[in-house]
Parts: C-alpha cells; sequence; structure tokens
C-alpha cells in the first residue's frame, strides 16, 4: 500500500459535535487504533522520525498509552506511564494543567530512569497543549531530557504547540 500514516489517519478519523459538552468537537482516534494496518502505520511513522533520540517514551493517559507501549516496544525503548491525578503510589510529581474543558492534574513517580534520559513524550491529540506542557514539566522535574513530542493529531487552531516551546514536535495530521 502506498498510504501513508497521515492518509490511514484522515481517512478513518471521526468527530462528534458537542461531546462531552456543547461547544467542543471530540475527535475519536479509536478508529484508528481498531484498523491493524492504520495502527502499524501511525507507529511505524513515529518510531521513524524520532529513531535514535530517546532512551524512554512517555505515554500520556489514556490513550497515549497505547502509542507508547507500541513505540517503546518497537524502538527498544522503556516506557513510562504518565497518569492522572491520585493514581500512582509512592513519592510522586505532580503538575496542573488546564484543558480545552476543564482542569486536572497529572502525575508521574521519580526516580524510574537514570538521570539524563532522553524521553519522548506521545499522546494521540494536541488540542491547547495544557497536557503535553504539563507533561513536559514532569520529565524536566524527574531529571530527564525532553527530546520529543509525537502526536497523531494536532487541532491547529488552538495553538498548542505555542505552549511547548522549542520542543521537537511531530504531529501526523494537523486540521
Ligand atoms: C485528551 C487527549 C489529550 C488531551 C489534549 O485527553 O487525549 O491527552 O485531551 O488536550 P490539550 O492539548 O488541550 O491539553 P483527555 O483529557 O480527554 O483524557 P483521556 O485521554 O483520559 O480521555
Amino acid at each position: 500500500s502506498t498510504r501513508t500514516a497521515a492518509d490511514e489517519v484522515n481517512a478513518l478519523l471521526a468527530s462528534y459535535p458537542d461531546f462531552p459538552q456543547d461547544g467542543i468537537l471530540f475527535r475519536d482516534l479509536n478508529p484508528v487504533f481498531a484498523n491493524a494496518q492504520a495502527f502499524k502505520s501511525i507507529i511505524d511513522a513515529l518510531v521513524t522520525r524520532f529513531s535514535g533520540t530517546f532512551d524512554a517514551v512517555a505515554g500520556i493517559e489514556a490513550r497515549g498509552f497505547l502509542l507508547a507501549a507500541a513505540i517503546g516496544y518497537a524502538a527498544d525503548a522503556a516506557v513510562l506511564a504518565v497518569r492522572k491525578g491520585g493514581k500512582l503510589p509512592g513519592t510522586v510529581l505532580t503538575e496542573e494543567y488546564d484543558l480545552e474543558y476543564g482542569s486536572a492534574r497529572l502525575e508521574l513517580e521519580v526516580g524510574q530512569l537514570p538521570a539524563g534520559s532522553r524521553v519522548l513524550i506521545v499522546d494521540d491529540v494536541l488540542a491547547t497543549g495544557g497536557t503535553i506542557a504539563a507533561t513536559a514539566r514532569l520529565i524536566e522535574r524527574a531529571g530527564y531530557v525532553l527530546t520529543g513530542v509525537g502526536v497523531v493529531l494536532e487541532l491547529a487552531e488552538l495553538d498548542g504547540r505555542s505552549r511547548l516551546g522549542d520542543a521537537d514536535v511531530h504531529t501526523i495530521v494537523s486540521v
């Protein structure tokens, strides 16, 4: 097949007006994950784009976990789970962040990787950028180095990139 990862996403992406609340156009990537060829294509695209630049991949709850697991396996990299507040035991770092709707907390356990480890953050959607910006702060506070951000779908009108500083951001599709 000559379909690119972007072609796969554009073909399968579903949009739901007024979910989970009025005025939000919810983008559902589950049909991309549910299609074996499309899923392989997006994972391969992200692994290739960031090849050699990371020791660990940090997935953001919840759909970022799906990406991080596959990328970590394919790239022989460690996997970090960045979780919503209150889910992790032990010594955790916490960051508050604003969502397109509401606000929340993200957390990361300390001491999981050697200091200076190179980390790639992955998530399904980049909207306002609050979620990934908070994750970037967690990575840096934990003593790691953020070397890249990989996202399947970017909602360009929300300008999330402007909240990510000079990070190396790659998105498969921008709408
Ligand atoms: C969605 C999406 C990203 C985030 C992007 O997750 O999966 O993680 O919003 O938004 P932002 O760029 O404006 O911060 P959500 O918070 O809905 O959580 P979920 O993955 O647990 O459904």
